[in-house]
């Protein structure tokens, strides 16, 4: 579904089979796998992250793809990942100036986010740095009280990072919620944080950044 958000949509689907999916298990069990690695417990938070302990496994995007991971190609998940992500680039009207059929991904990556941490405004494209130029988030792992995603008005696109969310005044921020099997795909250039998580347990999202080609 196309929601509306200030000047621009936002797409927003829910799996509705995200707690039996075939092949969840080996899904679960490669994230978790991910957040134990050395590698990603001995990493400081991420630059966009304040507040308390989130992981992220985004400096390891170029050898651990999230898609291979958990074997997108061969799993309901995937298979479903790919198609919203498909109609996301039409409703967003990406096939008027791009081949949306044809589409590669740039970093991919898991966060996991635990109490007290938010995510400060951010984009992930610009003019001046033209891809990514869609970006889905899928949410695996979202308890009560978790932090939800927030879009906020702000069309400065020199701006690659934002002060932090409290700055914006609420009519400058619009909310999505952030829930268990929801997938929100968005213009890379949208400025984007969340609030605070307030949960003892984490919350853990997927983050697939798409390019796709340019018209023939
Ligand atoms: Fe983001």
């Amino acid at each position: 579904m196309l929601l509306p958000v200030f000047n621009n949509g936002v797409c927003v689907f829910d799996f509705d089979r995200c707690d039996d999916f075939m092949g969840k298990k080996r899904v679960d069990k490669a994230i978790d796998k991910l957040f134990n690695l050395p590698e990603v417990l001995n990493q400081e938070n991420v630059p966009d992250a304040s507040g308390g302990r989130a992981l992220s496994t985004a400096h390891l995007h170029q050898t651990h793809s999230i898609p291979e991971l958990l074997n997108f190609k061969n799993n309901q998940l995937g298979d479903w990942i790919l198609r919203r992500i498909f109609e996301s680039a039409t409703l967003l009207g990406f096939n008027e100036t791009r081949d949306i059929k044809r589409f590669k991904y740039h970093r991919t990556w898991a966060n996991r986010m635990e109490k007290g941490c938010e995510a400060r405004p951010h984009r992930h494209a610009s003019d001046a740095w033209p891809t990514p130029h869609l970006v889905a988030i899928y949410y695996t792992q979202v308890p009560e009280l978790s932090a939800d995603l927030i879009f906020i008005d702000d069309d400065n696109l020199e701006l690659m990072n934002g002060p932090l969310l409290n700055d914006y005044p609420d009519c400058k921020q619009h909310k999505i919620e952030s829930k268990t099997g929801r997938l929100v795909c968005h213009d890379a250039r949208d400025l984007h944080a969340t609030n605070k998580h307030l949960s003892e347990l984490p919350r853990t999202c997927l983050i697939i950044e798409v390019g796709f080609a340019p018209l023939p």
